[in-house]
């Protein structure tokens, strides 16, 4: 005996909402298991990316730099100033170094690139950041900017700094500064940070799992 249209009808309904189900609960485990290879970084990746509010800041070009500039590639992002007796210096010559070590990876290292925001801009000029960062490596940029829009962005991304006073008649000030590491993907949102990184090794091989697993 033929089933009914109704019934027939009914049991392509069950199917198709299976096969959705189905469909849906791989991507969902599949979701979960990608993640799963994120366990075990130094990076501490966001539970989920942190959309920038906008800003307008200049490079060392002097051309304007706005959230429009970290789309399209990865951007390591480090606030520091070029007076820096360790720290930033430091921090570049990571970056430069892991930077290198994604020539493995050529595609991907086309797409990535690192940012110096200086916290300082009443001594890093745009001409004064194009020496520094170019030392390290040509394709960075230096950022700098007004005290108000800079603070403005580093707040943002909970980046804590201190202007002190000169101790004495040079006039010479020391700058205290975060010394974390943001990861910017391709969309211009925040998605990972790094703190207390040291091995450019390290950090070259967790940014490229975190690019392979959260990079569109
Ligand atoms: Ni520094």
């Amino acid at each position: 005996m033929r089933p009914r249209p109704s019934r027939t009808l009914a049991f392509k309904v069950v199917v198709v909402l299976l096969a959705g189900l189905m469909f849906y609960m791989g991507y969902y485990l599949g979701n979960v298991y990608q993640r799963d290879k994120l366990e075990g970084l130094s990076a501490t990746v966001l539970p989920e990316p942190w959309t920038l509010e906008p800003f307008e800041l200049v490079d060392h070009r002097g051309e304007p730099f706005t959230g429009e500039n970290l789309k399209g590639q990865w951007d390591f992002v480090f606030f520091g100033f070029t007076h820096c007796p360790d720290v930033c210096p430091m921090s570049m010559t990571l970056l430069a170094q892991a930077y290198n070590r994604l020539a493995e990876r050529p595609e991907l290292q086309r797409r990535t690139r690192a940012v110096f925001v200086s916290v300082d801009p009443e001594r890093d000029t745009p001409e004064k950041l194009r020496d520094f960062v170019g030392y390290f490596n040509p394709e960075f940029v230096g950022v700098t900017g007004s005290a108000e829009e800079i603070k403005r962005v580093a707040d943002q991304l909970h980046i804590y700094y201190q202007i002190h006073e000169p101790v004495d008649g040079s006039g010479d000030y020391a700058v205290d500064h975060s010394a974390a590491i943001l990861l910017v993907d391709p969309e211009g949102r925040m998605i990972a940070l790094f703190t207390g990184a040291s091995d450019p090794t390290v950090l070259a091989g967790d940014f490229m799992k975190i690019a392979d697993v959260l990079g569109s």
